[in-house]
């Protein structure tokens, strides 16, 4: 594969580097169903994606990076708030020349009760390509996505076209993009990283340690990266009170330490979570401290008080101090401030948050351009 995609102002579905890609994969829903190969081959075609946006003009306009998905209509379905996630994908689906729609479930009739897999299934007969989907349940974009397979095989009523789903977080299963542009950014970091076509070894994370903060037993994110970290050969640590890292998280191929002071000097990068206290169980009730944007349930079964979790697992000044001089730290945000993480560490010269959220567009764009070309031996994954 050519990375001359670097200099070229445009990039048509023909010329692209996705052409010479066999990606067998229509939708994303999971990185643990991805194998190391794939994980590389679509992190290096967001490498490209990210080039080619390096290389391209200050004024750029819809389609100014490729033409991938010219023709192509992508439906943004977030029946959950987002800001990073739904942005970003509109932002990498119109930089390919997609036109985009969004739905949410607030002004939807979804309010009226309808189902996601019929609110889903309408909007795929409209002719939408993809759909971006965000539920509060664990594998909603699995059984949509099988929905719309079984509808596009169907020989009774309009034949619908084949439609991709990617999962933008579903509950505590999985948020791939997430988890994907997470492990570009730790791999940018250290000279792991490449474009489609690199002579280099790409995407090995072998010899990195990589700590997931917080509260991993709600966290999609969580299950992403330790899927898609260890797939490429780094130590994944889930550091937290055991009652938001259970030991069984050990199963799904991580460590797990209730000892964030311990393990500090180990972590090449720290991943920090926030507190779901929305998922927890328990009490909404708590008071609001002056200047930190406190989450809108503050209490919850899983932890004693936020002053003890701040204790032992916030990331403070001091903590960071006690990192390894190289190492990052990252979140998937919304941050809140003075809880999981001091407000001087999130804007401080290790935290790369913001760079995270600069990858996703790239990451996003090279799901979006893969999945829409796939041609499918497997029609799922
Ligand atoms: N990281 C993330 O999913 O953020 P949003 O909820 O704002 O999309």
């Amino acid at each position: 594969m050519s990375n001359q995609a670097t200099t070229s102002p445009h990039h048509s579905a023909t010329q692209s580097p996705t052409a010479a890609t066999h990606w067998p994969h229509r939708h994303l829903l999971e990185l643990r169903a991805l194998s190391p190969e794939h994980l590389r081959t679509l992190l290096a075609l967001a490498g490209t994606m990210r080039d080619r946006i390096g290389a391209a003009p200050a004024n750029l306009s819809a389609g100014a990076i490729g033409d991938e998905l010219r023709g192509r209509v992508v439906g943004n379905l977030f029946f959950e708030d987002s800001t990073r996630t739904r942005v970003s994908f509109s932002v990498a689906a119109k930089r390919l020349g997609a036109e985009v729609i969004d739905l949410t479930s607030v002004g939807s009739s979804v309010s009226k009760g309808e189902t996601v897999i019929d609110t889903a299934a309408n909007i795929a007969s409209m002719g939408v390509d993809c759909l971006v989907l965000r539920h509060r349940s664990s594998g909603a974009a699995h059984m949509v996505s099988r929905a719309l397979d079984a509808l596009a095989a169907s020989s009774n009523g309009p034949q619908l076209r084949p439609c991709s789903v990617l999962n933008a977080g579903d509950g505590r299963h999985e948020h791939p993009t997430q988890g994907l542009l997470d492990i570009f950014t730790i791999a940018d970091q250290f000279g792991r990283a490449a474009a489609s076509g690199s002579r280099r070894s790409t995407f090995d994370l072998t010899g990195l340690t990589v700590g997931i903060l917080g509260d991993i037993g709600s966290s999609r994110v969580a299950r992403s990266g330790i899927a898609g970290l260890s797939a490429l050969g780094a130590r994944v640590i889930c550091i937290g009170p055991p009652s938001l890292v259970p030991g069984a998280m050990r199963t799904l191929g991580c460590e797990v330490s209730h000892d964030l002071d311990a393990v500090l000097p180990e972590l090449d990068a720290v991943n920090v979570l926030r507190i779901q206290f929305e998922r927890h169980d328990a009490a909404t009730a708590g008071a609001t401290e002056p200047g930190h944007n406190q989450p809108a349930a503050k209490s919850s079964a899983a932890i004693a008080s936020i002053r003890e979790y701040t204790e032992f697992y916030s990331i403070t000044a001091d903590r960071a101090a006690r990192l390894k001089p190289e190492a990052i730290i990252m979140h998937p945000g919304p941050i809140n401030r003075g809880v999981e993480l001091a407000s001087s560490v999130a804007d401080g010269h290790r935290s790369v948050i913001l760079r995270q959220v600069n990858c996703g567009v790239a990451v996003r764009m090279a799901a979006m351009a893969l999945c829409l070309t796939a041609t499918p031996a497997v029609a799922a994954i």
